[in-house]
């Protein structure tokens, strides 16, 4: 099939199904179903667990952001190969200088946006609006105080100022069905005994998604690293919130399973600074040691640097190409030993493995478990015979 054909297979389903079949056969049918794009490193926030700007982190990396023509050229790429949804992200998305261009852009192409931002800006009319381009946008709150707020994520930063932009985008919700506003929080050991605070205002505000996101260490962050009394009170939390009900969808029992199967503190693992990857220290593995991973049919990855990283931005995995040198179309379905990469993690890797050993802080455990049964039911395997 010419990809020009993939983009007329409008049903998502059927899309789908091709990715399953890809990740069968071996090669892909289709391109993935979103493609995450990192177009900009630097932000201005100063979050005190982000593995780039975190006050702890000694060397902060330089400032990259993606050429728009380039980046324009990927757009159309994506939408001729049969790309649902792409996925903007930093750094901080509106630092790039391009950002409005593509909110709209993506828009116009008739893909499904989403975007990481943290709201914290004055937002004029316009502003509002290219917001709300996107059908989902992932606001990273993780405190729930003016106070706790600030040393989170910098002095400089304002939970009044993101709340009053929220409601009004949440204002607009409620008139055009978008932007959902999906909530981000981050556990480490400072913040997590606001998480109920943080759910209560979540369902008072009726948002749309709560996502937790449990903590990944750097080497450099080690005091950020809970102890085993947090982790316990962290447990008891989750445990009490979980009996309670919620207008929005959430992952605390991911959250949960991650706190109970997690062999947290068990086997830490500390890896050097490289040019690829950031430090590590490994406290916990999300996957129990084992699992087919099949995110890479399904979802691509594009640096800051213009780098397209496979199977997801764990980035000293594979570096499939680049886009300065590449089209991504032609990255994407002309590359063996990218699918070579892709067919490994398919079968199963093992995070004691060198290789595979950054998977311990895997976020994808449960959609992988999913596309596992999803694949053995089109192979007309039965998912307990596995
Ligand atoms: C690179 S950040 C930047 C996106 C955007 N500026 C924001 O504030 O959300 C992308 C996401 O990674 C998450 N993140 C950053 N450092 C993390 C860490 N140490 N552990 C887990 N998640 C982290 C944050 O929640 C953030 O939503």
């Amino acid at each position: 099939m010419t990809t020009s054909a993939l983009s007329k297979i409008t049903d998502p389903g059927v899309r789908d199904a091709l990715r399953i079949k890809s990740a069968i056969v071996g090669r892909p049918l289709i391109g993935p179903k979103s493609v995450n794009i990192h177009v900009i490193n630097s932000c201005n926030y100063r979050c005190q667990f982000c593995w780039y700007f975190s006050p702890h982190v000694k060397d902060h990396p330089k400032g990259k952001m993606l050429d728009y023509k380039v980046l324009e050229g990927v757009f159309r790429d994506c939408q001729e190969m049969g790309v649902d949804e792409i996925n903007l992200e930093g750094g901080e998305t509106t630092v790039y200088p391009y950002w409005m261009d593509a909110f709209r852009e993506v828009h116009d192409l008739g893909m499904r946006l989403i975007a990481y931002t943290h709201l914290d800006y004055e937002a004029d009319i316009e502003k509002l609006r290219t917001l709300a381009y996107a059908e989902q946008l992932t606001v990273n709150f993780s405190a729930m105080t003016e106070e706790s707020f600030k040393r989170v994520h910098g002095k400089h930063t304002s939970m009044t100022r993101v709340l009053k932009n929220m409601d009004r985008l949440l204002a607009i919700r409620d008139k055009i069905g978008k932007p959902k506003i999906r909530l981000s929080f981050v556990v480490y050991n400072y913040n997590y005994k606001e998480v109920p605070a943080f759910l209560e205002m979540a369902q008072q505000r009726k948002v749309d998604q709560v996502m937790f996101r449990f903590f990944k260490a750097t080497e450099e962050m080690k005091e950020l690293v809970f102890n085993e009394q947090e982790l316990s009170e962290l447990r008891d939390i989750v445990e009490t919130a979980l009996k309670k009900e919620y207008c929005f969808p959430h992952d605390l029992k991911t959250l949960q399973n991650l706190l109970a199967n997690g062999q947290m503190l068990e086997k830490i693992v500390a890896l050097q600074h490289t040019e690829n990857h950031n430090d590590r220290l490994l406290f916990y593995d999300a996957t129990g040691g084992k699992t087919n991973c099949y995110v890479g049919w399904f979802y691509g990855h594009i640096d800051e640097k213009g780098r397209v990283i496979a199977p997801c931005d764990n980035v000293s995995v594979c570096m499939a190409g680049n886009i300065y040198e590449r089209r991504f179309k032609d990255i994407w379905f002309d590359n063996q030993p990218m699918w070579d990469v892709l067919n490994e993690a398919s079968k199963g890797i093992h995070t004691c493995t060198n290789k595979w050993q950054q998977c311990r802080y895997c976020s994808y455990v449960p959609i992988n478990k999913y596309f596992h049964e999803r694949v053995l039911h089109a192979k007309g395997i039965k998912a307990d015979a596995s």
